[in-house]
């Protein structure tokens, strides 16, 4: 575990166990507000945030993971959390073409609050995850996003490109690597003011 940041505005921290309602109810928004026009009710019903608590509690409690949050400052209770983000070790999943192999880390989740979005907090998120595994000595990462989700174009822009296809939730779904943890670092932190960093987590 490393320290705080506070960078571009936001302070990115660890979670902690009595962040999981938060981070459940940002989960739960994120999915109906990108996935919600696709998905079934049946797969958004399962990630209500009532049901969801428990789930995030394990994963914060779990040495192999990382769950992050970035937070406005100025509160100091849980409802300062304005976005999340989980990694972990890349996981088995239902691959129909292409490849993971190579890959050293995984972004499993990544979600903002609707009101925080397009201001540089996913970058600084994404940032800070990748500086973690980085540090833990892994040297790429890829995650998976469904095929439909508009959203895509952010790690478009992040410069991930597209290594593999798969299957998640019954949701056809693709996968974005990027080969070296530095450049996706970089192109994360171009566009943040890194004046104000409190460390270097
Ligand atoms: C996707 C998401 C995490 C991005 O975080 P964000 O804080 O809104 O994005 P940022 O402000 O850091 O944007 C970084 C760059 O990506 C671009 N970008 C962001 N969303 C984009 C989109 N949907 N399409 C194209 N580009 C996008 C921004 O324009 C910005 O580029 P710029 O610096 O050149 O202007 C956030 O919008 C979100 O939570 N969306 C809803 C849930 C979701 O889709 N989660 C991801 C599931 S795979």
């Amino acid at each position: 575990m490393s320290g705080n940041r506070v960078s571009g505005g936001y302070l990115i921290r660890d979670a902690v166990l009595d962040d999981a309602p938060v981070i459940a109810e940002i989960h739960e928004r994120g999915w109906r507000q990108a996935y919600g026009h696709f998905i079934t009710p049946e797969a958004l019903a399962e990630k209500s945030a009532g049901k969801r608590i428990a789930y995030w509690q394990e994963r914060i409690a779990d040495p192999a993971a990382t769950v992050l949050v970035g937070c406005d400052p100025s509160i100091t209770d849980a409802s300062a959390i304005q976005g999340m983000i989980y990694g972990g070790p890349v996981l088995p999943h239902d691959i129909t073409a292409g490849s993971l192999d190579g890959f050293e880390s995984e972004l499993y989740i990544l979600h903002c609050r609707q009101s925080a979005q397009g201001k540089g907090l996913g970058r600084l998120l994404t940032a800070a995850l990748a500086r973690r595994f980085q540090a833990a000595g892994a040297k790429s990462l890829v995650l998976w996003a469904f095929r439909d989700n508009a959203f895509r174009g952010f790690y478009d822009r992040l410069g991930g490109r597209v290594v593999a296809e798969g299957w998640d939730e019954g949701q056809a779904d693709v996968a974005y690597g990027w080969d070296d943890l530095k450049s996706l670092i970089a192109v994360c932190e171009g566009a943040t003011n890194t004046a104000n960093r409190a460390d270097t987590a």
